[in-house]
């Protein structure tokens, strides 16, 4: 398959792109500078002309971008930029867009304290969060095009990422023997997730606009990644036990 990329010289990028770039044939773009042995444009998702144009020649079309802080580009960024992806696909035929997103575009803050078992098919309430709504807008946006094109909209949504092997947080430090955020997954699983999301045959969607949880097993189960295990076949290989189980001394 050929594939866009938008977004993805990030922290997610890499992986994602280790985990296709030997199986389809990627066009990988960004707002910034990247070395890469793929074909590489530089690409500002909020321009329509340049997501456009990127997308000529695509089957597929993967938006990694994001911009959290500033309100106005953020939007354009988030919101915008989905639209323009939308709008892309509608233009060159394109039938296959994976979008991704933090889980509360779709959860908000109402369930950051107790619950579980939530699932990627609840209504979403995002809040007023700039980065939660901006991406719930853009997530909107593509479900409409959903409902009225011949397109295939899967939304993947995360939280918190780890280095499994070294169960090592971005934001530096190990974790080990810490509480982690009920919504973790390594990089690794993740990329292999929306692997799966690019290669499912139409046929096996239930729907034009589906949406799924990914993050690991773990034991309070307050987030249900059952959708993301039934319907794309993911398993994911990462427990991080090494985090939510102490030692004991
Ligand atoms: N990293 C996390 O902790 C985390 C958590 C939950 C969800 N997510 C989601 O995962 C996806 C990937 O996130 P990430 O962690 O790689 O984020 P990131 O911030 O590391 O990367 C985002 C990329 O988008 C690019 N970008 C920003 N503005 C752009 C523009 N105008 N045009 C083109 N590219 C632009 C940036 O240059 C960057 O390479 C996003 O949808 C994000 O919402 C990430």
């Amino acid at each position: 398959m050929r594939i866009l990329i938008l977004g993805g010289n990030g922290m997610l990028g890499p992986s994602v792109i280790e985990s296709l770039g030997s199986r389809h044939e990627l066009r990988i773009t960004d707002i910034n500078e990247l070395e890469t042995d793929h074909e590489y444009r530089q690409v500002d998702v909020s321009i329509i002309d340049q997501v456009v144009d990127a997308a000529e020649g695509m089957d597929a079309i993967i938006n990694l971008s994001v911009l959290r802080p500033h309100r106005q580009i953020a939007f354009d960024v988030n919101t915008r930029g989905n639209y323009n992806m939308a709008v892309a696909a509608k233009t060159h035929g394109i039938r296959r867009l994976i979008n991704t997103g933090p889980h509360f575009q779709l959860a908000g803050p109402n369930y950051e304290e107790f619950n579980f078992e939530l699932n990627s098919d609840m209504p979403p309430q995002p809040g007023t969060r700039l980065y939660a709504i901006t991406k719930a807008l853009g997530q909107e946006i593509l479900k409409v095009f959903a409902e009225h094109q011949d397109i295939y909209v899967q939304t993947l949504l995360f939280y918190n990422f780890y280095e499994a092997e070294t169960l090592k947080h971005p934001a530096g430090g190990s974790r080990i023997g810490t509480d982690l955020v009920p919504f973790s997954v390594s990089w690794t699983d993740a990329a292999q997730a929306i692997r799966l999301a690019v290669e499912i045959p139409f046929g096996r969607l239930p729907s034009r606009c589906e949406t799924y949880y990914v993050f690991t097993d773990l034991p309070h189960q307050k987030f249900d990644n059952t959708k993301a295990r039934t319907q794309l076949g993911w398993q994911p290989r990462h427990f991080l036990e090494g985090i939510w189980t102490k030692p004991i001394s």
